[in-house]
Formats: structure tokens, sequence, C-alpha cells
């Protein structure tokens, strides 16, 4: 196959080629799931067959340093080390496993705030709201600056010693917008403050390069399926030295604690976070799918997104009815919109009747944001570096025509 770079580097045909799903459908909704590389499926296939062939224990064994070298491709796609990451079910098991050990190990009691980015996933305020509602500690969500994103200046004269933990959403769902979470963690160093700091990378990993030793937080989740192109029920914790030393995960099992006789003794590394029982098929899968994607290089792929994100900002912005509700300086390759005509569930339904996969953001997936710009729902176009401008254009011509009509 002749290599077609496009400015980023990348070879697109051969991207496509490498994603059979391309064939079938205009799939911008990579901020849902992404089309996974054929090779992140034929992984995940090959090892249900040898469960279902030799036994899910004994095809377990016979893969034990592939699952290692699991470990060190999420270490190196987040800078970290291998013995930082837990390989979990969801972004949202890795955030609650960060989340509950924090308040297992010292728990939040009336007086202790917790400070949250407006934009948060609904998963990650739930339980927060649910625990604070019990002991009497406050959640409060941080203002944002004139851009949207977290204003990290108001952040830093929120700080105080009664501050138990902060959770910031490097790049929301919904409005387009990255959150600096570096300069949040230099504001938690800066001010020696002893805060837990778990910042929610599911939107940004495999989208954006994502350093642990940049950010400085305690917890960084993601999860597999997102822009990493991995296998549903995939994802993953990183926790810092601090965590790894000074916390509990709450429940333990027989994995992350070993039963004695005299109590028990509570495993080191972070795959204390983790479960016993797991999908190896799927974490072998998302172990493709972050070698996939440094193959082809974050930065590249971060390129490319950011490059088909601008076009469809811009050619959506020219259909007459249509606002684009980015925000934040730095944009990220999640874009949403709304006509003031046409509701956003009828848009979608037709951008799909089309053969186009995007999707519908609603307000309780992240309440503060949507209401305090607002917001009902918005239809939300998320490419990949597979995709192509030519893609977005049909999606452009689909809303110009609803537009027309
Ligand atoms: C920003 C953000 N955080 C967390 C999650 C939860 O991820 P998961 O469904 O893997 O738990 C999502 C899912 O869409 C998300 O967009």
């Amino acid at each position: 196959m002749t290599a077609t770079r496009d400015v980023t580097g990348l070879d697109i045909e051969l991207l496509r080629h490498e994603t059979p799903g391309c064939l079938r459908v205009n799939h911008l909704n990579n901020a849902g799931c992404a089309l996974p590389p054929g090779k992140v499926t034929d992984t995940v296939v090959d090892h249900l067959h040898l469960e279902a062939m030799i036994g899910g224990y004994e095809a377990h064994a016979d893969v034990l340093d592939r699952l290692e070298r699991v470990y060190e491709s999420v270490a190196q796609l987040l800078s970290a080390r291998p013995d930082q990451i837990a390989l979990l079910e969801s972004a949202t098991a890795a955030w609650d496993r960060g989340f509950t050990a924090i308040h297992h190990t010292r728990p939040f009691t009336a007086g202790d705030r917790i400070l949250v980015s407006s934009s948060e996933y609904a998963s990650n305020v739930l339980p927060i709201m649910q625990l604070v509602k019990g002991c009497g500690a406050r959640l409060e969500f941080i203002p944002d600056d004139e851009h949207g994103c977290v204003d990290v200046v108001a952040f830093a004269n929120l700080l105080d010693t009664d501050v138990a933990a902060v959770a910031i959403n490097q790049c929301p769902s919904q409005n387009g917008l990255i959150n600096d979470v570096a300069a949040i963690g230099a504001t938690l160093r800066a001010n020696n403050s002893g805060a837990w700091y778990l910042v929610d990378a599911c939107q940004s990993i495999g989208q954006l390069p994502v350093s642990a030793g940049d950010i400085g937080a305690d917890f960084i989740s993601a999860t597999g399926r997102k822009f990493l192109r991995g296998p549903r029920g995939t994802g993953f914790l990183f926790a810092s030295d601090r965590a790894l030393s000074e916390l509990e995960p709450f429940p333990l099992d027989l994995h992350s604690a070993t039963w004695q006789s005299a109590g028990y003794e509570v495993a080191t590394g972070a795959r204390k976070f983790e479960f016993w029982e797991k999908a190896y098929a799927g974490i072998l899968g998302l172990g493709a799918a972050v070698d996939y994607a440094l193959t082809c290089g974050i930065e590249a792929i971060s390129d490319r997104i950011t490059l088909l994100a601008q076009h469809a900002r811009t050619g959506l912005s020219a259909v007459p009815g249509v606002t684009v509700h980015d925000r934040g300086l730095q944009l990220s390759g999640i874009v949403t919109f709304t006509h003031d005509r046409i509701d956003a569930r009828q848009l979608v339904a037709q951008i799909r009747q089309a053969g186009i996969n995007v999707s519908l953001s609603t307000p309780e997936y992240a309440r503060v944001d949507f209401d305090s710009h607002h917001l009902e729902a918005l239809v939300r176009v998320s490419p990949h570096a597979y995709n192509t401008t030519a893609e977005i254009d049909k999606l452009l011509e689909v809303v110009a025509e609803a537009s027309a009509h």
C-alpha cells in the first residue's frame, strides 16, 4: 500500500485500511466509543477462542507475559511506571477506586471541602454528593475563567487546609475545552496542599499527550473504548507514589490483599486498586490499542484530531441556524452544536439516517456545566485520526440539508 501521509505525518489510507469499520460507517462518535483497529478486535477474539479451547485459567497462565506488557504499555502512554497502573473495567470504576480509598483511609468529615471542576462528569460528582450528604463535608464547584476553563487563579484562592480533595476533568465530554490540569497540580504543590488530586482523563487519553509527571495528580482515571480505540469494558487508573504508600482501597479482595491468620496484608503497587476477576481478552485488546496509538504517535493523532475538529467547527458555524458551543482557549476533538429550529435529538437521528454516527449530550451528564450555560441537548461530533475531511463534509451537507427544510 502506497503511503498517503497528511500534514501530521500519519498515513490516513493505512489507518483506514487497518480500521474495518471505516468500510461501513462514517463514525464521528469517538468520544462515545471509537472504531477499533482490526488488530485490537483480533486480539480480543483470539484470547476468547483460547479460553474456549483450553480453559479460562489456563489461557490466563499462557499469556502472563503479555499481560505484564499491557501494564508497561499503559505506563509508557502516561510516562509512568508499570507499578503505578491498575487495570479496571471503566473510567468510572477507576475513579471510584481512587476516591473510595481516599475516604476509607481518612473519612471526610464536617468542615472538609472537595473542589470540583464545573464540567465534571456526573459519575464523579454523584459519589461525592452521596458522601458529603452523609458527613457534612462540602462539595464546591470551582469557577470558570473567561474562556470557560477551570480558573486557576480562583482555584488558588479557594485552597486552604480544609480542602481534602480536588477533582478535575481534563477534557469534558460536552464543551470542547481542555482544562490545564498541570497548572492545577502545580498550584496544589505551590500551596503545599495536602488535598488528594484526581484527574479524569477519560476523554483526553488517546487524543492528547497525558503525562502523569507533568500533571502531578494522585489519581488519573481513563477508559479504553474512547480515543484510545480499545475494547469496551476496559479502563485504568494511575496512582501516585503518595497514593500507593498512604491509601488503602476499600473494599479489599483477595487480589488487593492477602488474608492472614492475624488479619490481612494489603498488596503493594497500584494493583491493590484492582479486583481479582478480569476480562483478560479485553485487557489484551486494551494493550493492543495502546501499542497502536503509541506506534502512530500521540502527538500526530492529536494534531490530526485538532485539524478535523477545526474543519467541523468552521463548517458547522457556517450553516444557518447552527451554534457551535465550544469554550476554552485550546480546543479538544469534541465539537458540540445546536440548531435554532431543529431539536438536537431529531438532528442526531437525521444524521444517523445518513450513515453518520454522532451522539447526543444531555444535561444529566454534566449538570452544572449545562445549567450555568442554559443548555439543553447538544449534538456531539468527535472525529478521530482515521476520519477524513470528506467525512466531515458529508456531515456538513446533512446538517445544511436539514437546516434548509
Ligand atoms: C469525561 C468523562 N469522564 C468519565 C466518563 C465515564 O467513563 P466510563 O463510562 O468508562 O466509566 C465519561 C464517559 O463518557 C466521560 O466522558
